[in-house]
């Protein structure tokens, strides 16, 4: 796969990880009390590195998955994303950053109803300011990848539950982020499928060298990938 799209590592990002949490926390207000949901939540992920992310509902694995990805900040604790240090970016910046670093698969894949397969691919890579015939060849390959060649034009409503999440896959990994994040990708599909999925989400992973944190209930899938952790009383346990 092409890393053309790829930003040269920042800062000391050659030694370092590509994501690091340090004593991650995060309340939510609840009333008059606070939820403490992340209360001191520390996670390093190196390239090729696959981490499943396990614990009960409502533990704070969203949470913690929105943290990692740029999308919330941590009320306290460090987020450092390929050895750049995010808390001293602007907005601007870390949004930047998240767009050229991480990728999302969501547990609804949030494709854009109104637009094809391909076209869901092409917007992202368009946004970071590839060439529509770049990124049109680029869209084609990852959607033979999953196997959905013939099935590029066909909007998310024309496409099964199992095909709609492997084109989010294919979204995921467009930008060849350096840190791919996907919350319970195969949550929603048939044991086959899921199988199927999680293993062009590893293939993809493999061949790219891509940093990736997982959130799964599926135990058959994190004895797949190199480590589990799991979010326990706020904190992740090393399994
Ligand atoms: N924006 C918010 N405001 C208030 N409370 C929130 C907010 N987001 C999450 N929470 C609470 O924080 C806790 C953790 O939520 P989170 O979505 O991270 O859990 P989860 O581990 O992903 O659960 P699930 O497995 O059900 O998806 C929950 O109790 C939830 O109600
Ligand atoms: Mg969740």
């Amino acid at each position: 796969m092409s890393n053309s799209v790829v930003t040269p590592p920042k800062d000391d990002a050659a030694s370092a990880p590509m994501l690091r949490l340090s004593d991650v926390e995060k309340s939510f207000s609840q009333g008059k009390s606070a939820l403490h949901v992340l209360r001191g939540a520390s996670l390093t992920i190196n390239a090729g590195e696959m981490v499943a992310l396990v614990g009960p509902s409502g533990s704070g694995k969203s949470t913690l998955l929105n943290i990692a990805g740029l999308l919330e900040n941590p009320d306290r604790g460090a987020v450092q994303v390929g050895g750049t240090h995010t808390a001293r970016l602007s907005s601007k910046q870390r949004a930047k950053l998240r767009r050229q670093s991480i990728g999302f698969v969501f547990q609804f894949h949030r494709l854009l109803p109104e637009f094809s397969a391909l076209e869901n691919l092409l917007i992202p890579q368009m946004l970071a300011g590839l060439p529509r015939d770049e990124a049109t060849t680029r869209a084609e390959q990852l959607l033979a990848m999953v196997q959905l060649a013939d099935r590029a034009g066909h909007r998310p409503g024309q496409l099964s539950g199992g095909e709609q999440q492997r084109v989010a896959i294919a979204r995921a990994v467009s930008n060849a982020p350096n840190i791919l994040l996907a919350d319970e990708p195969t949550g929603n599909l048939d044991p086959e499928t899921a199988a199927d999925v999680f293993s062009h989400l590893t293939a993809i992973i493999r061949n790219t060298g891509t940093a990736a944190l997982i959130v799964t209930h599926n135990t058959e899938l994190a004895k797949k990938m190199d480590r589990v952790v799991t979010i326990r009383q706020g904190e992740i346990l090393e399994a």
